[in-house]
């Protein structure tokens, strides 16, 4: 018997130079803004997407187990209603829970493409290697691509699926989300489906634990945004001058996670030579991560275009896997 090989190809949209003008344009707006910010996506280097790894198996970080235990249940139901040949991962990560949902459509028969994208070209392209090497045959086309800017440029071949999963919804604020969603919406071709991931609203005390663990592995992953400005943008931040900081705000419905300088400080950027002042206890905020009800999900799906055909929760009513259609 012939076992034929699975091919991995690479597509880069985030070389060196277009990343280090992001960081750039991103660190000199959110670090000259009062209250200073950093967005979320730079915590991903290769040790950040490690860190993210070692959170997901953390006890109080509820969303991966949740969001496994309705795959378990529903991966086959949810390729056959797609009917989809190509699955396209948007922050793939370690493409770990996405094994559930490759094995359903590759038991249904329709599987040929898998299409990871995130800005971790190092995890990404590990992560291909791997699910290559799990399915002969499969074509794998990694493409390392912000997917806040490069949607469009996203291979559109074959009957999709796109999966959004792990709750990283819920890391863009409304407005970014409401234009994520549309330009993704414009994106697809009839017969596509997307598959979203989102965090439901629940007690606050557990929701502010999954953000801030007992054994300091979130302050770990949320410091780490600091060294990847210090080696990409020779800055001179001292990472354990900065406490985590994780609160629940009621009014958005968002975790956000800070970063509270400890000391009075100044920071200097180098590669923009930009000075930066942190009093003593001021806070800078580096991920907002939104929560959801069901009814808020769908509007905000119907307001971009999207009919909600199935959608599955686990029986605590944690976390939500929707399936919808353009
Ligand atoms: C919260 S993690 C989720 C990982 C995985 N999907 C899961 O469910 O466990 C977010 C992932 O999205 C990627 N990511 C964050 N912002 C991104 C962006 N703007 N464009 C592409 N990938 C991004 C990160 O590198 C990371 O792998």
């Amino acid at each position: 018997m012939t076992v034929s090989q699975s091919i991995v190809h690479v597509i880069n949209h985030l070389d060196r130079d277009y990343l280090r003008q992001a960081l750039e344009h991103d660190v000199g707006v959110g670090l000259t803004a009062s209250p200073k910010w950093l967005p979320p996506k730079w915590f991903y280097d290769a040790t950040g997407s490690e860190l993210f790894s070692r959170i997901t198996r953390l006890p109080e970080y509820y969303p991966t187990r949740r969001e496994l235990s309705i795959l378990r249940t529903r991966a086959v139901d949810l390729a056959a209603d797609s009917g989809a040949d190509t699955l396209v991962e948007l922050g793939s990560g370690t493409s770990e829970k996405t094994v559930l949902l490759l094995d359903a459509l590759a038991h249904a028969g329709t599987l040929r493409t898998y299409t990871p994208v995130d800005v971790d070209a190092v995890t990404l392209e590990s992560a291909a290697g791997r699910v290559a090497g799990r399915y002969p045959g499969l074509a794998v086309r990694a493409v390392c691509a912000d997917f806040e800017r490069h949607l469009a440029l996203l291979p559109r071949t074959g009957r999709r699926m796109v999966a959004f999963l792990g709750g990283t919804i819920g890391n863009l604020e409304p407005g970014v989300r409401s234009v994520f969603l549309k330009e993704l919406r414009a994106t697809l071709r009839p017969g596509d489906t997307f598959l979203l991931g989102a965090d439901l609203i629940k007690d606050t005390g557990r929701l502010v634990a999954a953000y801030d663990d007992a054994a300091g592995v979130t302050a770990a992953f949320n410091r780490n945004v600091l060294r990847v400005v210090n080696r990409e943008l020779d800055a001179d931040f001292d990472a354990e001058a900065f406490e985590h900081v994780a609160v629940y705000d009621e009014r958005h419905d968002w975790i956000e996670m800070r970063l509270r300088a400890v000391r009075d400080m100044r920071v200097w950027v180098g590669a923009i030579g930009l000075g930066v002042d942190f009093t003593a206890g001021e806070e800078m905020r580096t991920e907002i991560s939104a929560k959801f009800r069901q009814e808020g999900l769908r509007r905000e799906l119907a307001a971009a275009g999207f009919r909600v055909r199935r959608s599955y929760t686990d029986p605590d009513d944690d976390f939500t896997l929707v399936l919808a259609e353009a």
